[in-house]
């Protein structure tokens, strides 16, 4: 469980934390229970800025916590699974820290290198053996080459979380600088050099917003023939706007749905903290306190909050419109993967979704003959009546 109080003055890691410490002790039982090995690489390891005392609100600490406990639950079920750890750290006194800190995670076999990931990326793609699964997550303080991790980014087997700094690479995108470690990858999609600042230059807010964001994603998604490549948004802690976007990398519908889970829970994070330092903010404006003021509370107007409500409109609007562009109806198995890639929505809120809507008969679902499946099952033919 996180601590808020770890994360004062630095909000955005409690989002970015708050997504791994959902996403991996939901993802690595599934894996675990096919690979019989799973292996986390963190390219930009910290420590940084670690407050908790026992590394809990670091990358790595929350990685081999999970690792840990996912293995001995699956010693309990019988199986023996191998969990491997790759960590690299630049600075020399983070490095020192990072070795005598991952000594207290036993269980994961640790390899620490010192000395810029990019150096090193190609080492570690070839110590991985074929049959692990591998979660590579690239979390810079700058913007990196990407293409220096494509080694790691490409072998099947793998999902990927990379920070990507938005704020950069807008700010780039409306200047004349020249950034090659952003160009190289992020231009790399357009025939034409430079072209790909002038796709954005029209654009404003949003819209920009989404299609920096949108080309970064689909640049990611070609170094490795992925199939999903959606965002989680990191704001600022003071003002509405990105500073980053957490792009998650997946060929497997299995993990959209876990990253989708994990989103949603970072951004009532990010909603809930922003809240509440508006409604401190407040109090101490006025110099009264609001009776009513809950610390946990959500303000229901807050970027992050917005964004899961739209996200559950578009995504009953894009259900809809399926439904309604193919006549005899279609399978859950079909609908649920391409709404969750195009709309912030966990796969349970959908099914709740289709359980209403059925209720309200706006749609059939023949098959859904039982009081006590709560939610479509993949084999379940949903349509218009
Ligand atoms: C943003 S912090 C990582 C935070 C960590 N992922 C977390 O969430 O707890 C980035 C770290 O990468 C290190 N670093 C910077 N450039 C690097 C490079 N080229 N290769 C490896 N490490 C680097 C920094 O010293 C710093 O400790």
């Amino acid at each position: 469980m996180l601590d808020p109080q770890w994360y004062e003055g630095r909000e955005q890691a409690l989002v970015k934390h708050t997504f791994l410490d959902t996403y991996m002790p939901a993802q690595i039982p599934k894996i675990v229970s096919w690979a019989n090995e799973f292996t986390y690489i963190d390219l930009f390891a910290g420590p940084w800025q670690s407050k908790s005392g026992d590394y809990a609100d670091t990358s790595f600490g929350i990685a081999l916590g999970r690792m840990t406990e996912a293995k001995a639950m699956q010693a309990r079920l019988g199986r023996t699974v191998k969990m491997v750890a790759h960590l690299v750290e630049k600075d020399a006194k983070n490095f020192a820290e990072l070795t005598e800190a991952v000594k207290r995670f036993s269980d994961v076999e640790v390899h620490c290198y010192q000395g810029v990931a990019e150096l090193h990326a190609a080492t570690i793609a070839s110590l991985i053996p074929t049959r692990a699964f591998r979660f590579v997550v690239i979390d810079p303080k700058g913007v990196p080459d990407v293409r220096k991790f494509k080694c790691l980014i490409e072998p099947g087997n793998t999902e990927v979380l990379l920070n990507f700094m938005f704020q950069f690479a807008n700010r780039f995108a409306g200047s004349q600088d020249r950034m090659p470690t952003l160009e190289g990858w992020l231009g790399g999609l357009s025939e034409e050099e430079g072209s790909w600042r002038r796709d954005f230059a029209e654009l404003k807010g949003q819209e920009r917003e989404a299609a920096i964001t949108d080309r970064a994603r689909q640049a990611l998604r070609n170094m490795g023939g992925y199939v999903y490549a959606p965002a989680l948004t990191v704001d600022e802690t003071a003002t509405e706007r990105p500073l980053y976007k957490l792009i998650y990398l997946s060929r497997h519908p299995v993990g959209l749905r876990v990253f989708r889970d994990a989103h949603v829970k970072a951004l009532e994070a990010q909603a809930t903290y922003k809240s509440a330092k508006k409604a401190e903010s407040r109090r101490q404006k006025s110099g009264m306190d609001d009776l009513f003021a809950s610390p946990t509370a959500i303000n229901p107007g807050e970027r992050s909050a917005l964004e899961i409500t739209g996200g559950a409109v578009a995504a009953q609007a894009m259900m809809m419109q399926m439904l309604a562009d193919k006549h005899g109806g279609i399978d859950w198995k079909d609908i649920w993967p391409r709404v969750l890639d195009a709309c912030v929505i966990t796969h349970n809120e959908l099914g709740d979704c289709v359980r209403d809507l059925r209720s309200n008969a706006r749609v059939n679902v023949p098959a859904w003959t039982s009081a006590a499946v709560k939610r479509p099952k993949d084999e379940f033919t949903v349509s218009l009546p």
